[in-house]
């Protein structure tokens, strides 16, 4: 405003008329004018670089608080590169501790208990017998099958010893008929054990285990060719009363497998015994 009254003033047909104390007066009010004009310009200037330092403080602050949430940082007292360096030291401790994540033991061991767990888990599911026979169900009747196993087994054994030691005038007859007897029930076993474990239990398969699990005792020494054809004649039954008895315990639960398997041992069993019987009829 004054700079424009001075312009004024200064005009040729305005100075033509203007006494030197006037003109001196006005370049006085010419320079003050100046001066203030560069005061104010500089009070400007000075109150903008106050504001962009109070601009700087405010977002060093809030990069500073941002930090702290993570990791306490120093800042640098160079405010021009301090938004950068401390952008740089978060980018740097946020990656340290992903790595410390990564390669913490504790993590790493309970990922590998998870690991274990869920093998543990598809392992028991793949092992999961579910067939529609309830556990004690399928147990009851593989223990009925493990005493089948057992009984067929020490037939087998004893009718073999007899088909090796017989002796008379009727070697020949028995010694064949001992033979055909035995062959049947070691293939016969094998259907008895197998049954057992598709039920889901093992199939005992020692002598020990035998020995508790049978019907039918041991022969001591060699008996007379007419006294193995009653021992055998007697084992035979001993295992259809055998396969009898576990028959209720497959007949609840549907197992047709297993009765299936039971009434096939029945029958060759007490075929045998009838024909053993009638070697011993007068
Ligand atoms: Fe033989």
């Amino acid at each position: 405003m004054v700079l424009f009254a001075l312009k004024w003033a200064l005009r040729p047909e305005i100075l033509q008329g203007t006494t030197p104390a006037l003109l001196r007066q006005l370049m006085m009010a010419a320079k003050t004018g100046k001066a203030a004009k560069t005061g104010k310009a500089a009070k400007t200037d000075k109150t903008a670089q106050i504001g962009k330092a109070e601009k700087l403080t405010k977002f060093k602050t809030k990069a500073a608080k941002s930090a702290k949430k993570t990791k306490s940082i120093s800042l640098k007292d160079d405010a021009a590169s301090a938004p950068t360096q401390i952008a740089a030291e978060v980018e740097q401790h946020l990656a340290e501790q992903s790595v410390e994540q990564t390669a913490e033991p504790s993590t790493d061991h309970n990922n590998q208990q998870e690991g274990d767990m869920v093998k543990k888990k598809a392992a028991s599911a793949a092992a999961a017998i579910n067939i529609g026979i309830a556990d004690d169900d399928r147990q009851a009747i593989a223990d009925g099958l493990s005493r089948l196993l057992a009984d067929s087994y020490s037939l087998y054994l004893k009718t073999h010893n007899f088909h090796w030691n017989v002796t008379g005038p009727m070697f020949q007859t028995l010694h064949l008929l001992f033979e055909t007897q035995y062959t049947e029930l070691a293939l016969a076993v094998d259907l008895v054990a197998e049954r057992i474990r598709a039920l889901g239990y093992p199939a005992p398969g020692t002598y020990s285990e035998y020995a508790k699990l049978t019907s039918i005792p041991e022969t001591e020494g060699v008996p007379k060719a007419k006294e193995m054809i009653q021992l055998l004649m007697e084992g035979q039954e001993a295992v259809v009363r055998t396969a009898r008895s576990v028959f209720p315990a497959a007949e609840k639960v549907n197992d047709e497998p297993t009765a299936d398997l039971l009434t096939q041992r029945m029958q060759v069993h007490e075929k045998n015994a009838w024909m053993l019987r009638s070697l011993l009829e007068e």
